[in-house]
Order: C-alpha cells, then sequence, then structure tokens
C-alpha cells in the first residue's frame, strides 16, 4: 500500500486502477493541469532539466528520490499517508466514534469548502511565483523554486483527488474551477487575499515560504485531525512536503540577512544599499508585510464557523492529541485581544470560538523561533539590530483589528499618522523598486551566487553547492 504505483498516468498509492470512474474523472483532469501548468507555471521552464525529488512510498523515511525531470514530466499524483487502524474521531460532538471513510450528508457542503480553499491556495502560489525564474540568485535557489513549485502542484492534486472521489458532480465542478481563478484577476481571483498579492521578488518569495507556507503548515495540521480520514491522511502526507518550502523559506532569509551583516561590518556603515545588498530596514519592512498579511488567513479571531468545524470533527486544533482537556470545549473558555471600544483588551470567550486565535497563536509561536534564528545571525556580526514581529493588529483586514490603524509597536493611530508614516512600516514603492534592482536577471551558473544573499552552507541531497540543479535549455 505504501509504495506508489507509477506504472500509470497517475501515480498513486490509492488503488486507483479498482476504481475505473474515479481513474477515468482524474484522467481527463489531467490534461487540464498541465494546460495550467504550461500557461500559469514558472515562466521560460518548460525544457529546463530540474534536480527535483518525486514520492516513490509515504513512509516517513524513504520517500524523496532525486533525479532530473522536465517539470511538465513531473510525475504528479495521488499520495495518502498510511491509515491509522481503528483510528477514531479526536475532538467534538463525535468523539470516539470511527472516523468516517465517507462524507457525512450533514457535513458536505462544509468539508467540500474546506477543501476547495486549501485547493484554490495551491495553484495560486504558482501563479503568483511564476516569474521569478527571471530574477534567481543562484542555479541553487532556482532549483528550490521549482521544487517548491511542483509540490504545490501535487498539493492542488491532493484536493482535487477528494473532489473527485468524495463530492461527486458539484467536487468535479469545484476541480474545474479551481484552473479557472487566477492570482490577482480582477474577475475571476483566487480565494484567500494573500493568494492575490503579488510575489515580485525573491525577499518576498522567501517571506512568503516563511510565513506564508507556515501558516499552510498549521492549516494542515488541523485537518490532519479530521474525523473525515481521507483527508486526514491527504493533509498529514502533504506536511511532510511542507517542511521543505519552509526550509526554503528561514534559510533564504537567513542567508539575505547574513550577507548584509557581512557588508555591514565590512564596511562599519548602516548605509548598505549602495553595496548592492538589502538594508535591514527595508528587511523588517517586508517582515511587517508579510507576517500581517499572512494572519489575516486565520480568519476573525472569534469565530462560529470555526467553532461549527470543530464541533462537527471536521477541523481539530494543532497537535490535538497533546492538549489535556475535554475535547469537546463546550464549557471552557479562551482568552483574546480584540479591539473594544477604542482600545485593545483581553477578553474571556467561549473556547469553540475562539479556536481560529488559537491556531494563529501557535503560528506565531513558530514563526517566533525562526526570527530568533535570524536575529542570531545578526547577533553574531555584532550588530545591534533586532528584527521584531509586528502587532498583530498591524496592517489588518479581517477580523478585530480590520479598519483601525496601528504601528507595529501596537499603539493606534489616526488615519492621518497612518497616511503620514506607512511608508516607514511597510515596503513603499521605492523599497522594492531597490530590492527588484539587485535582480536584473538571473543567475543560473553553477556555483554562483548574487552579491545579496550568502550562498547556503550545503546543497541538497547531499550535493555540492556548485551542482547543476537546473540544467538549462
Ligand atoms: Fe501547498
Ligand atoms: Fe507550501
Amino acid at each position: 500500500m505504501s509504495s506508489v504505483n507509477y506504472d500509470t498516468r497517475i501515480p498513486n498509492n490509492v488503488d486507483l486502477a479498482g476504481d475505473r470512474r474515479l481513474q477515468r474523472a482524474l484522467e481527463r483532469w489531467q490534461p487540464a493541469f498541465i494546460h495550467w501548468w504550461r500557461d500559469m507555471g514558472p515562466a521560460d521552464s518548460l525544457n529546463h532539466e530540474v534536480y527535483l525529488r518525486t514520492a516513490v512510498s509515504v513512509d516517513r523515511d524513504g520517500w524523496a528520490n532525486f533525479g532530473y525531470t522536465r517539470m511538465p514530466e513531473y510525475r504528479w499524483g495521488v499520495f495518502l499517508a498510511e491509515p491509522v487502524p481503528q483510528r477514531k474521531i479526536g475532538f467534538g460532538d463525535h468523539k470516539g466514534e470511527p472516523v468516517w471513510t465517507q462524507v457525512p450528508g450533514d457535513y458536505r457542503a462544509a468539508l467540500r469548502r474546506l477543501i476547495v480553499i486549501q485547493g484554490d491556495t495551491e495553484p495560486a502560489s504558482v501563479e503568483q511565483q511564476r516569474f521569478l525564474g527571471q530574477s534567481c540568485p543562484s542555479n541553487y535557489d532556482l532549483r528550490n523554486l521549482f521544487q517548491v513549485n511542483v509540490e504545490e502542484g501535487r498539493h492542488l492534486w491532493a484536493m482535487v483527488y477528494l473532489l473527485h472521489a468524495y463530492f461527486g458532480r458539484d467536487g468535479r465542478e469545484e476541480a474545474q474551477a479551481l484552473l479557472e481563478r487566477r492570482s490577482g484577476d480582477a474577475d475571476r481571483p483566487r480565494i484567500l487575499g494573500a493568494f492575490n498579492e503579488r510575489t515580485p521578488d525573491w525577499l518576498a518569495f522567501y517571506m512568503f515560504t516563511f510565513f506564508t507556507d507556515r501558516d499552510g503548515k498549521f492549516q494542515l495540521y488541523s485537518l490532519a485531525e479530521s474525523a473525515f480520514d481521507p483527508l486526514s491522511r491527504t493533509a498529514r502526507f502533504m506536511i511532510t512536503e511542507e517542511a521543505h518550502h519552509m526550509f526554503v523559506g528561514i534559510t533564504g532569509l537567513s542567508r539575505v540577512v547574513q550577507r548584509t551583516c557581512q557588508v555591514m561590518s565590512g564596511m562599519r556603515t548602516d548605509a548598505v544599499r549602495e553595496h548592492g545588498v538589502i538594508d535591514l530596514d527595508t528587511f523588517q519592512k517586508y517582515v511587517n508585510f508579510h507576517f500581517s498579511v499572512t494572519l489575516d488567513l486565520f480568519g476573525a479571531e472569534v469565530s462560529t464557523n470555526a467553532a461549527n468545524s470543530y464541533t462537527a470533527g471536521i477541523k481539530g486544533r494543532f497537535h490535538e492529541d497533546d492538549i489535556a482537556d475535554d475535547h469537546r470545549l463546550t464549557d471552557a473558555a479562551y482568552t483574546v485581544d480584540q479591539w473594544i471600544d477604542g482600545a485593545v483588551k483581553t477578553v474571556e470567550v467561549p473556547a469553540l470560538n475562539a479556536l481560529n486565535y488559537r491556531l494563529r497563536s501557535d503560528f506565531i509561536n513558530d514563526v517566533k523561533a525562526g526570527i530568533d534564528r535570524i536575529n542570531r545571525v545578526i547577533a553574531s556580526h555584532g550588530i545591534a539590530f533586532e528584527v521584531k514581529l509586528p502587532h498583530v493588529g498591524f496592517n489588518r483586514r479581517i477580523g478585530s483589528f480590520a479598519g483601525v490603524h496601528f504601528s507595529p509597536d501596537g499603539e493606534p493611530l489616526s488615519d492621518e499618522q497612518w497616511q503620514a508614516k506607512h511608508g516607514e512600516f511597510l515596503p513603499t514603492q521605492e523599497d522594492r523598486a531597490f530590492v527588484r534592482s539587485l535582480m536584473p536577471a538571473a543567475i543560473t551558473e553553477p556555483g554562483k551566487f548574487a552579491n545579496w544573499i550568502a550562498p547556503p552552507p550545503r546543497g541538497i541531497n547531499q550535493q555540492p553547492t556548485d551542482f547543476e540543479y537546473v540544467r538549462l535549455d
């Protein structure tokens, strides 16, 4: 069961051959997917040979196999983590009952919606990143971008499999629509705001993989708890892929900061832009932007929708089993920060309604560990600068703080103050133009790195850093 069948058009470990109808439906969707990839996938990349990993089994240790592939020939497929024998529902009204192998009628609409929203983010991020190959800082980084891109494509496959296998005709229609929406398109935008933002430069890409892919990790962990077992198993395998995306984020940001600090200590000056590296103030503004738009992805702090999903057993908490409570939460309370009567107040609300807030807090703790790592790089150069996360109310569009202006320190600002000051907090046009000016063209010669980023300490899959990860056509 765990090994993947590659003798078929769609690699899978779900015995697709045993369900001809489903197989045929997915085989009809496949050319539409390839068409979308050619149209909206990484620009000018169709004939590059890329050193990519592919799943060969879903076992914890041996799933990745490395080799050169042209991306349109990547073996996208359907991989689910092994079932947990006798798995029981871990939370909500159905706690203790056997998990569902089919979709219960009562929860069909809610589950479909959840899967569609998750599925929509996957091609969206590929679309957002499609021009980055034209300005990559190295052959190594280009390969990592493409690895992330093909795996987001794989995640789309994962959600489309669930839609086709469990949601009948409306599932098939939703699967089709996932290939029709476009990131940033005025008429047919992607569903979530952060996935309609552009990822215009490589600093934004590392920020996106650091912050926004990490939101993905936490969403996937909460879906891995789902009572709907096929969704749980799908999410569990996706989590193993997601780890690489966050690796790209944290190592990319650390290398940017390392290079800046090298120049700062060598030059004994803060004015490093003229030396062709990203100044730490600009780095901080990017952090402010990407952190705040990613917080919006968790939804409103207080949400009856989140309560309903939990009670129904559809979406659990991060590491649900490790939490010492009754896993029903009908009588429990939780404290959340809210904007009430013109001030930030900490209030107690029913724990069921605070689940978005709680997941977001788990995410923030994880982010903090990464920011600490970046700050250690700065400190190791003896430079007095600390990257800080902005206040949770800063630059928010969703939830209690939407419509209120804050400084990154959490000081409420009037509209006029915000207008006067937001350029100190968020990247300006000029900041973004400067960052882009550092990346005028792709650097693809193996072993060469752009001036604004330090080389990685080691390569991928124990290859050297000057390995030819992408053979350009
Ligand atoms: Fe993904
Ligand atoms: Fe990802």
